[in-house]
């Protein structure tokens, strides 16, 4: 390719994520009162739309029950939204059926939860290789890898420790590692720090920012502004709507006054420089 052409071929490559009015309606109340239409509809997205450039490191913020770790399942493909349209990569993934997104799931996403989630009876390699074992490695070099990604995130030396035998922060380090061993593009993290202490999350924040700079583009939900500042842009969530994108190039700001509907929050773009 000629170089002055390659500006042109980045600007047209599709973003790693974009979502356009994403909605997520979930329906409470017994079968009964639902049959009958009186079931309860939580509305936990209520229009998202955005987009995640490959190689970014964004934190999503806003307060208990905003939709976030909703609007992360969506984004993993762990669930679907109601209405509105995702795009992994220009692929449009909301109407895949379950295989294919599992498929997408363990390819192409690796998962890091505030509870680790390890199987406690378990090494630390054992737990690691779980994700090649779905993808059908052999044992050879399910362990070749698993072990390379331990040691990736300074856990060579304790590979056949059970998670009872490890700190929180090794243990979450376990799932880091888990989370890597598919060589995943996109790392999605739900309140990573949320069950350690502030210098143990501040060591694995900076695991998760030099993973950052190796090109992995991560997502992750945080209550912490110490912890949102590693970010390179933050999003906040409100009543299932982002209603602040700041360190995106734009920003968007409701002022306080605003009501916020799924029409008003993306028609006010602010230049980083101030201008209208
Ligand atoms: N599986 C579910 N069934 C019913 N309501 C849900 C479910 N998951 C989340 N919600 C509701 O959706 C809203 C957003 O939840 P959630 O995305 O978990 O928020 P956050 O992660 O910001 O705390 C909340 O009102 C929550 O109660
Ligand atoms: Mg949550």
């Amino acid at each position: 390719m000629d170089a002055t052409q390659l500006p042109v071929a980045l600007a047209s490559a599709p973003p790693l994520i974009a979502v356009h009015d994403l909605t997520k309606r979930y329906e409470m109340g017994s079968a009964t009162q639902r049959a009958a239409g009186q079931g309860q509809n939580v509305h936990a997205l209520r229009g998202v739309s955005l987009q995640i450039a490959r190689g970014d490191f964004v934190a999503v913020m806003g307060a208990s029950g905003s939709g976030k770790s909703t609007f992360m399942n969506v984004l993993g493909c762990l669930d679907r939204p109601s209405s509105g349209t995702y795009q992994l990569e220009g692929q449009a993934v909301e109407h895949l059926n379950s295989d294919a997104l599992a498929a997408l799931r363990n390819r192409r996403i690796g998962f890091v939860f505030q509870q680790f989630n390890l199987l406690p009876r378990a090494s630390a390699l054992e737990n690691v290789e779980l994700p090649l074992l779905y993808a059908g490695v052999k044992p050879a070099q399910r362990r070749e890898r698993a072990l390379a990604a331990l040691q990736r995130v300074g856990l060579g030396e304790r590979t056949g420790h059970r998670p009872t035998e490890l700190s929180g922060g090794q243990q979450q380090r376990v799932a880091i590692a888990r989370a890597l061993v598919n060589a995943p593009e996109l790392v999605l993290a739900d309140e990573p720090t949320g069950a350690l202490d502030s210098q143990t999350s501040a060591e694995i924040m900076q695991l998760l920012s030099s993973l950052n700079a190796e090109g992995v583009t991560i997502v992750l939900v945080t209550h912490e502004p110490d912890v949102a500042a590693w970010a390179r842009r933050r999003l906040m969530f409100k009543d299932g709507l982002v209603v602040q994108d700041e360190g995106n190039g734009v920003r968007f700001q409701l002022k306080p006054t605003d009501e916020v509907t799924p029409k008003n929050w993306n028609l006010t773009p602010i230049n980083e420089k101030g201008a209208p």
